[in-house]
């Protein structure tokens, strides 16, 4: 078997603005996807997901479209992670030119599922390393976040930014801009995840932002002020200034709501951790639902958001230094 893990991320500053050219931060977290694959000797996928925060499920792919197995819309978010990986391997097909490989496919994540932490692109990154790793390639980490970023860019309809596969791959803080992904310096932010056990509709709520953004003036002037916010960001992250880092965030979070992608369960541990005492709190991903991001070295914004009804779970997250990870 040969094992790679990928972290999730969050984002510090400027997700939606991101998709009109603006910057963006996110930052990996040391919440990891663990892909585990073993080759086969005929070309089929198998893929095993234990806790995907769903029931242990398996699906086996007959190697094209027409062999897809019928699985119920209640399991759609697995379904969605399988496509994953089926894409995935079809990268790890074409870097190594074994275009008939099939391979027996382990997923083990502590990311939740479509809640703004970058789950996708983390199994995405572990298993095209694993992939190419169990062939005897591999990959630098900008080809590895490349190949992720087409595997993405395929799944979700051309709908993908370069960032959570970026992050993942080379792991710690990072600018995007467009095309261009670059690392950060970044202190060791004091990092909390209230998560409400839900998950966002990433395609409508970016149709939301996009509406509004032709309809009025002032919501494309709100996208680009989402970018002045990232600009300083920019700075108190190279200053490391973690006071600053939240007021920032505070301003970020405001005008995500004034775009119409935040929710209640969101804003509630928002407020739960400013009343906390964190620097700074705003929701990190698509929106709608998922997770916030909060600033506070002190255990106040963890202990309330426990406590905080709508907040399934609390939790602390290293940023993570290391992206991917090759365990075996
Ligand atoms: O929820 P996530 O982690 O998939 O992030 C979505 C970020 C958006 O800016 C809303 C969309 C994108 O592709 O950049």
């Amino acid at each position: 078997m040969t094992v790679s893990s990928a972290p999730g991320k969050v984002y510090l500053f400027g997700e939606h603005a991101v998709v009109y050219g603006e910057p963006a931060v996110p930052c990996a977290i040391e919440v990891r996807a663990r892909v585990g694959v073993e080759r086969r000797d005929d070309s089929k996928l198998r893929v095993h997901a234990d806790d995907l925060s769903l029931d242990g499920f398996t699906v086996e792919y007959g190697g094209d479209a027409d062999g897809r197995p019928d699985i119920d819309v209640s399991e759609s978010l697995l379904v969605a992670a399988t496509q994953y990986v089926d894409s995935a391997i079809e990268q790890v097909r074409d870097v190594t030119g074994e275009e008939d490989v099939g391979f027996d496919v382990t997923i083990e994540s502590d990311i939740p599922l479509g809640a703004g932490l970058g789950s996708s692109a983390a199994v995405v990154v572990a298993a095209i390393d694993a992939g190419t790793r169990a062939l005897g390639t591999t990959l630098e980490p900008a080809e590895l976040a490349e190949r992720a970023y087409r595997t993405e860019y395929d799944v979700q309809d051309g709908q993908a930014s370069r960032a959570d596969t970026f992050c993942s791959a080379t792991g710690g803080a990072v600018r995007v801009e467009g095309d261009d992904c670059r690392s950060l310096d970044a202190p060791d932010l004091p990092i909390v995840i209230g998560f409400d056990g839900g998950a966002g509709e990433t395609g409508e709520l970016v149709a939301g932002v996009r509406g509004l953004r032709e309809e009025y003036e002032f919501a494309a002037d709100t996208v680009e002020t989402v970018g002045d916010v990232v600009r300083n960001g920019e700075q108190a992250l190279a200053a490391g200034d973690v006071e600053e880092l939240g007021r920032l965030m505070n301003f970020n979070h405001g005008l995500l709501s004034a775009l119409g992608v935040s929710s209640r369960s969101l804003d509630t541990m928002v407020w739960a951790a400013r009343d906390a005492g964190a620097y700074g709190a705003k929701l990190t991903g698509a929106g709608g639902g998922g997770c916030i991001v909060a600033l506070d070295p002190t255990d106040e914004t963890e202990t309330a958001l426990s406590f905080t009804p709508g907040c399934e779970d609390a939790f602390r997250a290293e940023l993570a230094e290391e992206g991917v990870r090759r365990i075996e």
